[in-house]
């Protein structure tokens, strides 16, 4: 999933809505109706909630999804499918950007949520809040580095990384396939000595 940036916030607004057309459990409700999850304050960081929460990391389960070490080698790994019965990538969580928002109250939000259609449990009835602030931080503590970056356009460096550094190589083959069919390849050889 890349980065679309070029939209404006009322494009991206417009976009959103279509994409609601496309499940039936938004038919009828404007964006305000829907309740925002509200995350609460987050307490002070201490190193008794980092060692509880990497207790409640093994207690509640997450190992055998996410795994001892956080980078996605749980027992259960390997057979995790999606709702549509799709096998699932599952994070390394030691690496930066996350998915879902490095910031701890975007770990907190996906905590509460889960991530529909996708085995990512929510423990909005399983954790109190202090214990999920606690695996929260636990979270924060096992980061060890970033995710390589991806070598873009004309070799740059993006700062773009894993599914999405993919995602951006196919979108520049695609475009430059549509090039190549639209200009043939003589236009290529032509523009490349510029
Ligand atoms: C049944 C397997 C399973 C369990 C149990 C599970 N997770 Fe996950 N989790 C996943 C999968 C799969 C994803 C990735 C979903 C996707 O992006 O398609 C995920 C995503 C996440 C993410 C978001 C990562 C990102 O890139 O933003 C966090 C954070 C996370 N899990 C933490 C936890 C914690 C903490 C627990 C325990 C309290 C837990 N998970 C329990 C399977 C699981």
């Amino acid at each position: 999933m890349l980065a679309q940036l070029h939209l404006t916030d009322e494009q991206r607004w417009a976009v959103v809505e279509y994409i609601k057309t496309f499940s039936g459990r938004f038919e009828g409700k404007a964006i305000s109706m829907n309740k925002a999850i509200v995350v609460p304050d987050p307490p002070g960081r201490t190193t008794e909630l980092i060692s509880s929460g990497s207790q409640l990391y093994r207690d509640a389960g997450c190992v055998k999804c996410h795994g001892e070490s956080g980078k996605g080698d749980g027992p259960s790994a390997n057979e995790l499918l999606d709702s549509k019965g799709n096998s699932v990538l599952i994070p390394d969580l030691t690496k930066m950007p996350r998915k879902m928002g490095d910031k701890p109250e975007d770990i907190y939000r996906i905590l509460i949520t889960g991530m529909e259609g996708t085995p990512m449990p929510s423990y909005y009835d399983v954790l109190d809040e202090s214990q999920l602030w606690a695996v929260v931080y636990y979270l924060e503590s096992i980061v060890t580095g970033r995710r390589e970056n991806c070598m873009g356009m004309m070799g740059r460096m993006m700062d773009m990384v894993g599914e999405e550094c993919i995602g951006m190589q196919i979108d520049m083959t695609a475009a430059r396939a549509k090039m190549m069919g639209r200009r043939g390849p003589g236009m290529m050889r032509r523009m490349r000595r510029e």
